[in-house]
């Protein structure tokens, strides 16, 4: 049964080499609105924006020290002398114990209402300091300053915020509108090219479900996107942030339209699960993912064979994959009916019917997951 169908972005993407103007776009759900400031060499721009988005002179800089290390003296020397909050870095610190640090210096340094957290990061220290935004006093000012592609396409935006328990990934947690989310594409230069190529998953994924054109672009420009020309990389970020805060400002909880972007997270979560969240990058368990719904789509006639070519292709082009081969099938599937996008017993799967649009079944069975898990590549042993 289609439950609900979303249609393409057909606007022209245009690559140019002139990225230095900022694209601003406006996330507004219920009670909040959100600005999103796109452009190479943006966080220069930084005190004037804080000050135009009327955030108090006190802010509390949140970050990590690898981050800080590559990009502390640039913020620094457009902040002033902030002396940041530094969290350690990795999945496994984005825990209450990370939050609790966050507290204890917001605490010695009588931070107020009036004060605002600035999160330089990933989108562990982003959904970390989010969370600590979201819960001292009730909540404060949280500004965005995402570090990593995937934080500039898709953690920065949108509100959620949380940390990991030990018995489960994002378990704690709550929305919390950034004032302000300030994307500059050049802080990616130094960013490691597994972790790159997993953001670039996450935008093959907008591409999918709702742009051709940003679709067509990855395939046609790939070189370019892997040196991260701005020319391309720039008009790429943009359209996918267009996507997810359009998306979010239709349904910030989730209720039904904001399902599309787990296009591909039903079995891509899966697969992080069974391996316990160590073997694949986010976005590489997404392109799995994304490979899985695409095949299972053509199975039921729903999309045509070369679309999924299409994206096989695009995926092959992005790299190598970590296996999936040795995973055992039962894991999987057990994996996948524990995820919370099992609502009332039916899972809900997200499909896309042609190249940028898409739509949600809930009566996917069990054989028919299972022949799309033989089909990439698991067995029953
Ligand atoms: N809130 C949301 O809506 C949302 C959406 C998607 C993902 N997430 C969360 O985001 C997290 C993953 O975020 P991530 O992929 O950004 O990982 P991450 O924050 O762990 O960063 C990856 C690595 O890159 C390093 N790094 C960051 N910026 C760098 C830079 N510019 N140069 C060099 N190194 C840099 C970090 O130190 C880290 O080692 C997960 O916890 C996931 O649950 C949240
Ligand atoms: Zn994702």
């Amino acid at each position: 049964m289609a439950l609900i169908q979303a249609r393409q972005h057909r606007h022209p993407i245009v690559t140019s080499t002139d990225t230095r103007d900022p694209v601003r776009l406006d996330v507004t759900t219920g009670r909040t609105a959100s600005t999103i400031l796109i452009g190479g060499g943006s966080v220069e721009q930084l005190p004037a924006l804080l000050d135009a988005h009327s955030v108090s002179a006190r802010r509390f800089v949140v970050s990590s020290p690898t981050i800080w290390r590559l990009h502390g003296a640039e913020v620094q020397r457009v902040l002033g002398a902030v002396e940041p909050i530094l969290l350690p870095d990795g999945e496994r610190y984005k825990n209450l114990q990370s939050v609790t640090k966050v507290y204890d210096a917001l605490i010695r340094a009588n931070a107020d209402r009036g004060s605002a957290i600035v999160a330089v990061g990933g989108g562990v220290v982003g959904d970390t300091a989010g969370f600590a935004a979201a819960t001292f006093l009730r909540g404060i000012t949280l500004v965005h300053v995402p570090t990593t592609l995937l934080a500039q396409v898709d953690s920065s935006i949108g509100g959620k915020v949380g940390v990991n328990h030990t018995l489960g990934k994002n378990l704690i947690g709550a929305f919390h509108q950034p004032r302000l989310v300030v994307i500059d594409p050049l802080l990616l230069q130094t960013l490691p090219r597994r972790e790159f190529r997993s953001g670039l998953y996450e935008v093959v994924k907008y591409g999918m479900i709702a742009s051709r054109n940003l679709f067509d672009l990855l395939s046609h420009k790939t070189k370019a996107v892997f040196d991260r020309e701005p020319s391309v990389l720039v008009p790429a970020i943009v359209e996918s942030c267009r996507i997810k805060a359009d998306v979010v400002s239709k349904d910030e909880r989730e209720g039904g339209l904001r399902r599309i972007l787990n296009y591909g997270h039903t079995i891509g979560h899966a697969l992080e699960a069974v391996t316990k969240y160590r073997r694949y990058r986010h976005g590489e368990a997404i392109a799995y993912g994304m490979l899985a719904a695409a095949d299972l789509a053509v199975a039921r006639g729903a999309l045509a064979e070369g679309e999924r070519q299409a994206l096989v292709q695009l995926i092959g082009a992005l790299g190598p994959l970590p296996p999936v081969t040795d995973l055992p099938m039962q894991e999987v599937l057990d994996a996948v009916k524990r995820d919370k996008k099992v609502l009332n017993g039916r899972l809900h799967f997200v499909i896309a019917i042609e190249i940028g649009a898409t739509m949600t079944i809930d009566d996917v069975t069990e054989p028919e997951l299972v022949a799309v898990l033989e089909r990439l590549g698991l067995s029953h042993s």
